[in-house]
């Protein structure tokens, strides 16, 4: 087949008609996420709480999955209203209290319906890494080019050099001339950022991602697949999921931390219960100890704890 540019290839293989967000089973049916399970139960608390110490009494979640987070903030709090995006329809498992809509194109584009959010902590959790960038690779003349796919069998070729504001994104953000090096702009993902921000009255808005800074940017960049929990070579035929780290720092944020360094200020540590309490109350010692390694995970250095959090406030 015709190579294209990766953004494009990529657009097409996740949210295209067949494409892989679109199928019945969910994104928990291939890779799990620190919204499921046990993990899920103790961020879902303590968004609830992040929610309630900025007054907020709406969370969203952009990019829902199946609602599991949502499912988790409804059993921490059940007051809070929750309001579910994501591309696919409603889910057959969400509460009927939750609200839900659904985005018309995936990648960048959101509801029309999301719009003048007052009072809202809005979560972006692993979003922006399958919002689809321009792959671009230094050739051996040291010039930055789109790397091209081949949609069918994931063979790459290098295409026209980078302009505009593509060019402008990554010598402001990811500057490189060594031949071999490669860089995901970072700008559509800015952009979408910036959108959703501007859907918010008055709200906080978190993006949770994997991702980097400056200075601590990949060399060969990051692009990658999952399917049915495992990783494999990222082609664009719409059977795998395809996701890049995010350029967190160029995300339009008042704050950005460590997914360790957020949940401590929220109270989430990852300490076990002390051991007497398994002689005075073996069942709240049990409860506790699960509560604990979730959130031990939730923590975890080269895990989930390694997640960036961007942090935005508005009004
Ligand atoms: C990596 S999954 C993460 C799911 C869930 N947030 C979690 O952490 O388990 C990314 C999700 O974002 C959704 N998504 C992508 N673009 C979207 C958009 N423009 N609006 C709403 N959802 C979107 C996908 O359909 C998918 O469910």
């Amino acid at each position: 087949m015709t190579p294209v540019a990766w953004q494009q290839a990529w657009q097409e293989a996740l949210y295209g008609p067949g494409g892989f967000y679109r199928s019945a089973v969910g994104p928990s049916g291939h890779f799990s996420t620190a919204t499921h399970g046990g993990p899920g139960e103790v961020l879902g608390a303590a968004l609830a709480r992040l929610a309630r110490e900025n007054d907020l009494d709406h969370v969203v979640d952009v990019g829902a999955g199946r609602g599991e987070l949502l499912g988790h903030v409804y059993a921490a709090q059940p007051t809070l209203r929750r309001t579910g995006v994501d591309v696919v329809a409603r889910p057959a498992s969400l509460d009927p209290s939750a609200e839900w809509l659904v985005s018309p194109g995936g990648g960048p584009d959101l509801p029309d319906r999301l719009r003048d959010l007052d009072g809202a902590l809005v979560i972006a959790h692993e979003w922006l890494d399958v919002v689809p960038c321009p792959v671009a690779e230094v050739d051996d003349r040291g010039v930055l080019r789109h790397v091209l796919v081949d949609p069918v069998t994931g063979a790459e070729s290098l295409g026209e050099p980078l302009d505009g504001d593509d060019l402008a994104w990554v010598t402001a953000h990811w500057p490189t001339d060594r031949a071999g090096q490669r860089v995901e702009v970072g700008l559509p993902r800015d952009r979408a950022w910036a959108e959703l921000v501007s859907r918010v009255a008055r709200g906080v808005l978190v993006a949770v991602d994997y991702g980097h800074r400056g200075g601590d940017r990949p060399a060969r960049g990051t692009l990658t697949a999952y399917r049915h929990g495992h990783q494999v070579a990222p082609v664009p035929d719409g059977t795998c999921d395809l996701t890049a780290h995010v350029a967190m720092d160029s995300l339009d944020h008042d704050e950005l931390v460590d997914q360790r360094t957020a949940l401590r200020g929220l109270g989430v540590d990852g300490r076990t219960p002390p051991i007497e309490l398994a002689g005075s109350d073996p069942h709240a010692y049990l409860t506790a100890l699960a509560s604990g390694s979730a959130a031990a995970a939730l923590v975890a250095p080269g895990g989930f704890g390694d997640f960036l959090w961007a942090v935005k406030r508005v009004g």
